[in-house]
């Protein structure tokens, strides 16, 4: 196989519904052996992605390549080299998690014995290998999960798609494939996941590409987006509202954020170690009393929402209540 450049490059992709222009000109470039995040709102065009790269959809305008195989020319040369998890998962539930994998290998032309052996370990380490004689149907959503993105690995390609490999997955289950997926960089393959989730991004990807409005809105590994939104907080807590008033007044900049509930204030450290020294003292000549104090870094959450103007998931699980997810499986 011919490796040409870095393991996926994308070059001004664009893609409409109709008159729904879903991508805007998409560029980004993912070295080999690297693991990059699409993190993005719903309905932000990540699936859409995905599926131009993986081959399903022809894109309207703009290039991708995938080791080097361009995703509309050399097709059938991109699914060779590709495993793709795609958001719903695409098991058979009738078959058993085995019977399901060894389709697979059969699909991918893997001979008889290799596919049983590629089969067995998958289980195994997947932490199936107890259920794998039972029907897919009376899998849990973390184990049908984990199936389907075994079975997207049975011929070991280098190049893995996973959409929202964790949507809808209770914590520990979460926990476990965000385990599956960290081992399997370590293991040197190329990842690209999609997901709304800021932790899991913060969590698993070297490379965070935000996508939203149809556009690459930013880049960088988690630290760059942090440090985007600037420095860290110094939140002090009061004993009284009184207290908290007083230093408003002290403070007075337009950087504070105050919770009149809580008795909580927070101000941007730009001075370090210097400015909490300072309005320290400042309070105790006010006699003011401070009950707690605590500095805060920057979290994704800040990023997502200084650049987009929106909060990265609430208003997602609003909509998905009014309009539940079509073409579920
Ligand atoms: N086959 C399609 N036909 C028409 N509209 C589509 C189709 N696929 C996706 N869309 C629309 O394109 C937008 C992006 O969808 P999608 O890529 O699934 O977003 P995401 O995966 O980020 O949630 C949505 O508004 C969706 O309704
Ligand atoms: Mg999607």
């Amino acid at each position: 196989m011919t490796k040409r450049g870095n393991a996926i490059e994308i070059k001004d992709i664009r893609k409409s519904f109709g008159t729904l222009e879903v991508l805007k000109g998409i560029n980004f470039v993912i070295p080999r052996g690297s693991i990059v995040a699409l993190l993005g709102p719903n309905g932000a065009g990540k699936t859409t992605l995905i599926r131009i790269l993986s081959t399903l959809l022809t894109p309207d305008a703009g290039q991708a390549t995938i080791e080097g195989f361009d995703v509309v020319d050399e097709a059938d040369n991109v699914r060779g080299v590709i495993g793709l998890t795609g958001q719903y998962a695409a098991i058979d539930e009738y078959l058993s998690g085995r019977e399901n994998l060894e389709m697979m290998g059969h699909l991918y032309h893997l001979s008889k014995p290799d596919t049983k052996k590629r089969a067995a370990e998958l289980l195994e380490k997947f932490d199936l290998a107890d259920a794998a004689n039972r029907p897919a149907k009376t899998y849990s959503g973390g184990m049908s999960r984990r199936l389907d993105l075994a079975s997207s690995l049975i011929a070991s390609p280098p190049i893995l798609f996973f959409d929202e490999p964790t949507t809808g997955l209770d914590p520990r289950s979460r926990l476990m494939m965000w385990e599956i997926i960290d081992n399997l960089t370590k293991e040197g393959a190329t990842i690209l996941l999609t997901t709304q989730y800021l932790d899991e991004a913060d969590q698993l990807a070297d490379r965070i590409a935000v996508l939203d409005g149809g556009m690459i809105i930013a880049e960088g590994t988690p630290n760059q987006l942090k440090a985007k939104v600037g420095n860290e907080r110094i939140e002090f807590e009061f004993d009284s509202l009184e207290c908290l008033k007083k230093a408003e007044k002290i403070i007075s900049n337009d950087s504070i954020l105050v919770n009149e509930e809580k008795y909580t204030l927070s101000v941007a450290n730009d001075k370090g170690v210097k400015k909490l020294k300072s309005l320290l003292e400042e309070f105790e000549k006010s006699n003011i009393t401070v009950v707690t104090l605590s500095l805060h870094k920057p979290t994704l959450d800040d990023v997502f929402l200084k650049l987009t103007g929106h909060q990265a998931t609430a208003e997602e699980l609003a909509e998905e209540e009014k309009e539940p997810k079509k073409g579920k499986k």
